[in-house]
């Protein structure tokens, strides 16, 4: 719990943060700005180089999607566009703030303020129903607590998943659990939404469902959202189709 408090958003730092929004908002400058990314993983004979000079730019409102055959690095690109992981090499950008000239403390607070996460490594907290689940989301991204019950249940309904509100996570089947990581992401209201494989675990209707959701948080709220996928019906909906290919987009 202690760790949870710690970086918690205060709501001066989220009033700076829609400040910073309105501001990004009337100077179109990219959201996230990547250039020259290389990760390299282990040492010595077991060196691999997985991105080997990344860029790339997203504005605000872009949807993004991020597809290539698996172990191409996809994941890895996320995880360091986030904040999750640093580059071997290379200038990660997000919302204004430089993630190599910051601490890691800093960059926790970033994270839980201004990103929302749909990462299978981000599971839900097992003894917590579907609700407390999102609502500690919101917790932790410093909303305050006369929105969370409207919050909590706006976004329950977005991803269907309104009567199932008090089952925890074992009750629920793996394509419900991630409906809710999907509502436990949004409902803080990100800038960023970074999502990996959100609609793996999911079937086609509900896929268009959660896909039509993104597009209007993209429309409406203008959040800049970024996701990878295997799935080629995906695609026509992103306004920008990345291929990761040989440690590089292409
Ligand atoms: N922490 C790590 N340590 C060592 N190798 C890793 C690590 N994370 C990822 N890799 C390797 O990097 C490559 C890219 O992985 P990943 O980014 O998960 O690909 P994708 O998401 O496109 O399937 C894979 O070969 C994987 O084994
Ligand atoms: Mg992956």
């Amino acid at each position: 719990m202690a760790d949870l408090e710690q970086a918690s958003c205060s709501q001066d730092s989220l009033e700076e943060n829609s400040q910073e929004r309105e501001k990004s908002a009337s100077y179109p400058e990219p959201i996230v700005s990547l250039s020259g990314i290389c990760k390299t993983f282990g040492s010595g004979t077991t060196k691999i180089h997985v991105l080997k000079g990344v860029d790339m730019r997203l504005n605000m409102g872009q949807l993004a999607i991020l597809k290539g055959r698996s172990g191409s690095g996809k994941t890895t690109l996320l995880n360091i566009i986030g904040g999750l992981d640093m580059p071997t090499e290379g200038d990660v950008q997000v919302g204004g703030h430089h993630f190599h000239r910051m601490g890691d403390k800093e960059r926790t607070r970033v994270r839980k303020c201004e990103i929302g996460f749909i990462f299978q490594a981000f599971a839900l907290h097992p003894l917590m129903s579907a609700w407390e689940n999102v609502e500690l989301g919101l917790r932790l991204s410093g909303v305050s607590s006369a929105q969370w019950t409207d919050r909590i249940a706006d976004c329950l309904e977005q991803v269907g998943m309104t009567g199932r509100a008090q089952h925890r996570p074992y009750e629920l089947s793996g394509g419900e659990q991630q409906r809710v990581a999907i509502a436990k992401a949004i409902a803080p209201r990100p800038k960023l939404l970074l999502a990996d494989e959100p609609t793996a675990e999911l079937d086609t209707r509900m896929s268009e469902r959660i896909m039509g959701l993104f597009e209007r948080l993209r429309s409406e709220e203008r959040m800049t959202i970024c996701m990878t996928t295997h799935d080629q019906t995906m695609l026509e909906v992103a306004d920008h189709v990345y291929e990761m290919a040989d440690g590089r987009l292409v």
